[in-house]
């Protein structure tokens, strides 16, 4: 029996990535998941990849910030698998920029597919999980939703966003079988930190003085992320619920 056996799962931002190791760790211990990401063609390549060594998986095409993607992405889950047991929020975008030259558009979707594309699958699955008590919701937040860094005021704010909608859920649905946590990784191998790394000197130097910020001295990988996030949505996890557990080689110890 695998860790999540036969559990009905989905994973948003599948297709890259912390999702994408999330989407294929929740596979090998026996979930069946919908591999969920605004860009199909790389979540059909994880669907095929999870397939391919004999898991069972499909792949949705959903753009998490619009509210019935979200409601399309779960009813395609309860379709095929017959309900939803879990939802890993991994879909995010990383727009940095000085606070007050950002545009609105950006303050829109960073806000639109970190907080709100997160509040949307949670809001859709609910209902589903209410009918047989059982359902584990697991946020990716980030360091940055505990503490800021420079250039990523917005983003900074959607993750602090994302950990107060992960306590109100925990608290709204404790008794009803319902848990919500989050993860808050520090900094990992994704192409997601790419832009950011481009305004701090270019990757090479970030990974050099890694040190100084992530005191483990190297970047997480994606796979350390989805250890976790598998831990959460298993039964293992079955006390936890409103936390907000950190995995940053230390970066929020100091
Ligand atoms: N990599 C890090 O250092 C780090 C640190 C802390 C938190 N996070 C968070 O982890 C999550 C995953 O990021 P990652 O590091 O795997 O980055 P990534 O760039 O590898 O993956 C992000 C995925 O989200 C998808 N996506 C973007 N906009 C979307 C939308 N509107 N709808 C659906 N999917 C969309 C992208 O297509 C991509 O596949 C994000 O929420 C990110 O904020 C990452």
């Amino acid at each position: 029996m695998g860790r999540v056996q036969n559990k009905a799962c989905v994973v948003t931002g599948a297709g890259s990535g912390i999702g994408k190791a999330t989407a294929l760790r929740l596979a090998e211990e026996g979930g069946k998941v919908v591999v969920s990401d605004i860009n199909v063609e790389s979540a059909q390549k994880v669907a095929d990849e999870i397939k391919k060594s004999g898991g069972i998986a499909i792949a949705h095409k959903t753009d998490v910030s619009d509210f019935k993607q979200c409601e399309d992405l779960i009813e395609t889950c309860v379709k095929e698998f017959g309900t939803v047991h879990v939802v890993v929020n991994s879909a995010g975008v990383n727009i940095p920029g000085v606070f007050h030259e950002v545009s609105n558009e950006i303050i829109d979707k960073t806000l639109n597919v970190n907080l709100k594309g997160s509040m949307y699958t949670c809001r859709a699955a609910i209902p589903h999980m209410l009918k047989h008590k059982n359902g584990s919701l697991v946020n990716i937040s980030s360091v940055n939703g505990i503490v800021s860094e420079p250039f990523l005021t917005v983003y900074s704010a959607s993750k602090g966003g994302v950990v107060m909608l992960t306590k109100g859920i925990a608290l709204d649905y404790a008794k009803l079988g319902i848990r919500c946590n989050a993860i808050c990784p520090g900094w990992v191998d994704t192409p997601i930190n790419y832009a950011h790394a481009e305004m701090m000197g270019g990757l090479d130097k970030i990974y050099k003085e890694i040190g100084n910020f992530q005191p483990i001295g190297r970047p997480g990988e994606p796979i350390e992320i989805a250890h976790l996030a598998l831990f959460l949505a298993s039964d293992e996890a079955s006390f936890m619920t409103g936390s907000i557990v950190s995995a940053d080689g230390g970066m929020t110890a100091q």
